[in-house]
């Protein structure tokens, strides 16, 4: 049977080719599932989507009409597709529920040091031979607090290299993580979090409890000096209430992996267009914001066990076994 995967990056397709050798043949399309490509999948039952792929009502209606049976997706998150559709369509739905949580855990440090120790504008400088130490003092993390928003598989092990660095861990989540404990992490009310932290990192799922999380009322209870880092989901964060904060001049840095209305630009080359998105357009404008666009999985290691995993959920359907990675089971 032949799969079709859409959203595939052009480093990611040799490796869903591998992963899929000898089982099925795979059909990749670098194009995200949208209601505009949602036909070329007609006739096919497997397809594989990305996190930029938008399975609303109209698509899936799409993908059931046109026989699709499974929807294999290659992430964790799943805030992308509408799943009691899918269940009242007949369809499976099956996700990656865990891989590297370093590759993630490592980038969110990655931003956070970057804006911290203002990385982009010293490159930017010394490639222009101007070495000038001039607004490029950072502070060090040892001592200071780490907020962890979400202590789940990619919080634990950013607060792993948090307790590396000797910070002391605050953490909020539904659930406490016993290995956080035992770092030394305390729980506590997010808004003492967000008070007390010089470091706030978000590694919640998106869902309707956590939209708009972090919104205006939430920035206003930071320390104006702090720094905010998320590599989540771009909904988190109110991103028009971040833009009035940094208006007024507040926090060291931030760093955003993830944007709320990344769909239509994360992962493609809008640089010959002219961009619409005047919130977007205003952050990245702010010498002290640095956004990349969802790239925190992007490691050889996450990409790898993705796929792996996601060959595993098409063999796992086809050969009709369950899985802890089936979100929507076959009816
Ligand atoms: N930027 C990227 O490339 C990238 C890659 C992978 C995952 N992610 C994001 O990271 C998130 C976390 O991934 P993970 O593997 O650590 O997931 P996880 O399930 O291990 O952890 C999530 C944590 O959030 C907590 N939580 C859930 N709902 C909550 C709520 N309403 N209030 C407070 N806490 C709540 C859970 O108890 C859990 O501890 C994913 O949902 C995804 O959105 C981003």
């Amino acid at each position: 049977m032949e799969i079709l995967a859409f959203g595939v990056q052009a480093d990611e397709k040799p490796l869903i080719e591998k992963a899929f050798e000898g089982r099925h043949e795979v059909r990749c399309l670098d194009v995200f599932l949208t209601e505009d490509t949602a036909p070329i999948a007609s006739g096919y039952e497997l397809v594989s989507t990305s996190v930029n792929c938008a399975l609303g009502n109209r698509v899936l209606q799409t993908l059931a009409a046109g026989g699709t049976q499974l929807v294999a997706q290659r992430s964790t998150g799943f805030n992308n597709i509408d799943l009691e559709v899918a269940e009242r369509l007949g369809m499976t739905v099956a996700r990656v529920s865990s891989y590297s949580p370093y590759s993630v855990a490592e980038f969110a440090w990655t931003l956070g040091m970057a804006v911290n120790r203002r990385i982009v504008r010293a490159a930017n400088r010394t490639r222009d031979f101007d070495f000038r130490l001039e607004g490029l003092m950072g502070r060090d993390m040892h001592g200071r607090t780490a907020g962890v928003v979400g202590t789940g598989k990619i919080g634990e092990a950013f607060t792993r290299i948090a307790h590396g660095f000797g910070m002391k861990l605050l953490g909020w989540d539904v659930a406490e993580n016993p290995a956080c404990v035992a770092l030394g992490m305390e729980y506590v009310s997010k808004e003492h979090l967000l008070a007390e932290s010089d470091l706030v990192t978000l590694h919640v799922p998106l869902m309707p409890e956590t939209q708009h999380l972090i919104d205006a009322e939430a920035l206003r209870l930071m320390k104006d000096d702090a720094i905010l880092v998320n590599s989540s989901r771009g909904g988190l964060l109110d991103s028009r209430a971040l833009v009035a904060a940094l208006r007024e001049g507040r926090f060291t840095g931030v760093g955003l992996d993830v944007y709320e209305a990344e769909a239509g630009l994360f992962f493609l080359d809008k640089s010959l267009e002219t961009v619409e998105d005047d919130t977007l357009a205003r952050l990245v404008t702010f010498p002290n914001v640095l956004v990349t666009s969802h790239q925190a999985y992007y490691t050889r290691e996450a990409v790898g066990q993705i796929v792996d995993a996601t060959a595993a959920n098409v063999l796992d359907y086809t050969e009709g076994r369950r899985s802890q990675n089936v979100l929507v089971p076959r009816s």
